[in-house]
């Protein structure tokens, strides 16, 4: 089982990263190096709880930042990289494709420019660089049938495009130049702390302040559901014993159409605000469909299950119902983030 002195989490402050950056100082003796641009979607007030910790250092710096990189790597010397820095969003793909290909393209191929060099140049024992990727890479299915790691790409948005761009990039690197990479490709993510634009924490977000909830089309797009700190044990265990150059698919064996999700989103949220059944559901509007809308999403997790023994552990309503408690627990960090208040604050308390 590989062990790491040195972790470098590339947007840790974001959604998944902030539970990964917390998983790994909780459970691990590394250090901890989280960096992160602090986009919209990065958010230092996700990590108050561990920021004090002494395994864990921040530095806020952008990915395609070639000497900002090198002097991380001269400085830190890190054996273990886990790149999530990217642009996430599908929607605001469709409206500034150049911010994607900027980051998730450029950015990862300058990390792995200047990661090849540093393994090159230092000849660490067990380096690694995990590069976490997303089934979007695989396309749209139909009625039947599952992504397995052998499913040939077929990127249909500019997000999923620049993301299997990014993907080729990692494995171009181990084939010809030997960079010691393991990848990832992982279904949808929801829990606490992720930015409400998501469709979960949107949703939640409007029930909760008895605003209109917009599904996009017929409401009949299945994604395939995972808890985030399930996604950060199967992260756990690929660090530790995926097999170099290798592919891992994670996924919760939990499809549901979108209409069906925001059903019982409604239906629990009216239950614990105390309001009468049925309130919620009354706000819906089926809404424009988002353009080139891929219809279904789900994954074979077979592999990473036969071979490291991960599966998920939080069922679907388990994992909404403690989401929608983390909501409604910190209506100050959804304040936040909706108007912007804790980029200006960070970014002052970082700037230079
Ligand atoms: P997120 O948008 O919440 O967070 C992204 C983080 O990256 C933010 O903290 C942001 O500040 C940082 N970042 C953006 N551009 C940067 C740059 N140029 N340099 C440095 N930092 C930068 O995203 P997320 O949902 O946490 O996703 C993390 C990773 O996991 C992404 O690579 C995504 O493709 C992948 N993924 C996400 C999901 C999901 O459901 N959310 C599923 C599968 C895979
Ligand atoms: O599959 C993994 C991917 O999941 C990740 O790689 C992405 O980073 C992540 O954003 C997510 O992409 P989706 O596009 O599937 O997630 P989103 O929450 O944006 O939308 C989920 C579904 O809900 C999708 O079918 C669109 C629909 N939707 C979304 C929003 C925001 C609505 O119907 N209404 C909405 O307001």
């Amino acid at each position: 089982m590989r062990n790491f002195e040195t972790i470098l989490i590339t947007g840790g402050a974001g959604f998944i990263g902030n539970h990964v950056v917390r998983y790994f100082i909780k459970n691990w003796e590394s250090r901890i190096i989280n960096l992160d641009k602090l986009t919209y979607a990065g958010n230092l007030e996700n990590l108050t709880d561990v920021e004090d910790d002494n395994n864990y250092t921040f530095v806020k710096g952008c990915i395609t930042d070639t000497s900002f990189l090198q002097e991380i790597f001269a400085e830190f010397k890190p054996d273990l990289v886990m790149h999530l820095a990217a642009e996430s969003h599908v929607d605001r793909s469709i409206v500034s494709p150049l911010e994607f290909v900027s980051t998730n393209v450029l950015g990862t191929v300058n990390l792995l420019n200047v990661a090849k060099d540093y393994w090159q140049k230092t000849q660490p024992e067990d380096f690694l660089f995990y590069h976490i990727s997303t089934d979007e890479v695989f396309g749209s299915l139909g009625a039947s049938g599952l992504f397995s790691e052998k499913t040939p790409y077929d990127p249909r948005s500019p997000y999923s495009a620049s993301k299997a761009s990014s993907d080729h990039f990692v494995r171009a690197y181990h084939h010809t130049y030997g960079l010691p990479v393991v990848l990832s490709n992982c279904s949808n993510n929801y829990g606490p702390n992720q930015f409400p634009e998501k469709l979960i924490p949107l949703m939640i977000n409007n029930i909760r302040r008895e605003l209109p909830l917009p599904v996009y089309g017929d409401g009949k797009n299945v994604r395939d559901w995972l808890y985030v700190e399930d996604h950060v044990l199967a992260m756990e265990a690929i660090a530790q014993l995926g097999r170099i150059g290798e592919t891992y698919n994670i996924g919760g064996h939990n499809e549901h159409q979108n209409i069906e999700l925001v059903h019982q989103l409604c239906d629990l949220l009216d239950e614990k605000l105390g309001r009468p059944a049925g309130s919620a559901r009354g706000r819906i509007e089926f809404v424009k469909d988002r353009l080139g809308h891929d219809r279904r999403y789900a994954i074979d997790s077979s592999k990473i299950q036969a071979e490291l023994g991960w599966r998920p552990l939080v069922q679907l309503r388990e994992g909404l119902s403690k989401t929608i408690d983390w909501y409604l627990e910190n209506t100050d960090w959804l304040e936040h983030v909706t108007s912007g208040a804790y980029q200006e604050y960070y970014q002052r308390m970082y700037a230079g």
